[in-house]
């Protein structure tokens, strides 16, 4: 049986910050949850998480039936958080020990680690160029694992090794309870350090296991956040890599932010500055301009999005044109090749096929028919100031500019809105409707002028 111990009780000080460490987040999702994601894959019978510093936030942000949380009411190190749910374990259980500040750790790694401890205790090593801060791996002269140091404990020719300890381990329950009763907190920090019970078992004389990483940054910690930032742009940029290796042509890999899942069909282009988040899905030749945001929305083959437009929860169909500067919000359901042009919102609303609203427009719980001209500076009046109406535009209505439709409104197929018009009547097909005070030129107009001078 396989059992999973992720750490997760720290509050992180060095973050200097009051959310729990563990929930700030990376590509959009908290650490600890790229942690269980990673544990599931693994199929193990049973996941434990140790929860302390902001425990209930914690604990809802992992809440899940095949999840088990336990309390480490002190945060009295790593070797200490173990203890308080390896009582829960089956002592012939393997146990594998992640920590939920270690995000990007990969299924792969894990599951040679997991191998190696069949027969005994295995860890995870890795070989930093800059390993301060991480417990160092001392090896004896003929290399065998022989105890982690902490930086905090150890000498100046400890610090200089640049193989650190990862904080992946994995033994049998049975064994690690009986060195974590041994695991002592005489040390710099005065805490119940966890990579102590790998030096007691070979002292004991049991072989650790030690599987060194071969990935660049999949084993990094996040204690700070410049580390935050760093591991960031690096999953970012790895990203990036996978998006390109599928072709999709990504303007700068340093300007792309995926924080969520991002599916892309054929010669999809990219621009600099987007920002993806939740689930988004792109068609085959789908273009994002410059400084767009697309948040759970997707987007049909050949539809263009336009610099420094922001889609939530839209639905976008192929060859339709969004943007520049337009908003979509959520409810969205524009159909091929219809047009949302700048500083256009719409929510809520169905913009029929070729309807095109140009410029400077709100759309908001409303049905435009196919093919539908919706001029400048016309709004739809949704709201009374209770409750919502709609707007229902025929197709191939026409709405002059400046036009105000007051819902609940429906104008017919063919209808026709003269410009400026306040619309509180329906509009039946083929009609035009004209809602606006008459034009008067008055003769001979004489201009007010200033008093001073009128002397
Ligand atoms: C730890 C390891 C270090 C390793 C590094 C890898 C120890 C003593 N040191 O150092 O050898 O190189 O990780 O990233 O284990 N936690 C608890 N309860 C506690 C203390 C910590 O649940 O009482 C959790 C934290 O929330 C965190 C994880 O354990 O998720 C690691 O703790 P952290 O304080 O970050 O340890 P490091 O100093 O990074
Ligand atoms: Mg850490």
């Amino acid at each position: 049986m396989l059992e999973v111990i992720i750490l997760a009780a720290g509050q992180g000080s060095r973050m200097q910050s009051s959310t729990p460490k563990v929930l700030h987040t990376l590509s959009g999702r908290p650490l600890v949850a790229h942690v269980l994601q990673t544990a599931r894959r693994l199929n193990a019978d049973r996941i434990h998480v140790v929860v302390g510093y902001g425990a209930e936030a914690v604990q809802s942000a992992v809440a899940s039936a095949d999840v088990q949380c336990h309390l480490q009411a002190e945060q009295l190190g790593t070797g200490h958080a173990v203890k308080q749910a390896i009582s829960s374990c089956q002592p012939t259980s393997t146990v594998l020990v992640l920590f939920g500040d270690v995000p990007l750790i990969t299924e792969k790694a894990l599951r040679s680690v997991l191998a190696k401890a069949e027969t005994g205790v295995a860890m995870l090593s890795a070989t930093l160029p800059n390993p301060a801060g991480y417990g160092r791996v001392v090896r004896s002269a003929a290399g065998e694992f022989v105890a982690v140091v902490e930086e905090r404990d150890a000498t100046p020719e400890q610090r200089a090794l640049q193989e650190i300890n990862t904080g992946v381990l994995a033994a049998k329950a049975e064994r690690l309870v009986g060195w974590l009763d041994r695991v002592r907190n005489q040390n710099a920090q005065a805490e119940y350090y966890l990579p102590d019970v790998l030096g007691l078992a070979s002292e004991d004389g049991m072989r650790v296991e030690v599987v060194c990483s071969d990935d660049d940054f999949d084993t990094q910690g996040v204690n700070t956040p410049q580390q935050l930032e760093q591991l960031e742009r690096l999953h970012q940029g790895a990203l990036a890599d996978q998006l390109m290796n599928g072709g999709v042509r990504v303007s700068d890999r340093s300007r792309l932010d995926i924080r969520g899942r991002l599916q892309c069909g054929r010669d999809v282009r990219i621009d600099i500055n987007v920002v993806i988040e939740g689930d988004v899905a792109l068609g085959d030749a789908v273009s994002i301009g410059a400084n767009c945001i697309l948040c759970d929305s997707q987007v049909g083959d050949g539809a263009q999005i336009l610099p420094f437009s922001y889609l939530a929860g839209a639905s976008v169909s192929a060859g339709a044109v969004i943007g520049p500067y337009a908003r979509l919000r959520p409810g969205s359901v524009i159909d091929e090749k219809a047009k949302v042009g700048n500083f256009v919102e719409v929510k809520n609303a169905h913009v029929g096929k070729g309807a095109k609203a140009s410029h400077l427009a709100y759309l908001g719980d409303a049905d435009i028919g196919p093919g539908a001209n919706v001029g400048a500076g016309t709004i739809t009046c949704n709201y009374d100031g209770a409750e919502k109406h709609r707007t229902v535009l025929g197709e191939n209505v026409f709405v002059g500019s400046n036009s105000t439709l007051v819902a609940p409104l429906t104008i017919e197929s063919g209808g026709f809105v003269a410009a400026g018009s306040t619309i509180t009547d329906d509009v039946k097909t083929d009609q035009l409707a004209v809602a606006r005070g008459r034009q008067r030129n008055v003769d001979g107009w004489q201009r007010p002028v200033k008093p001073s001078e009128s002397e």
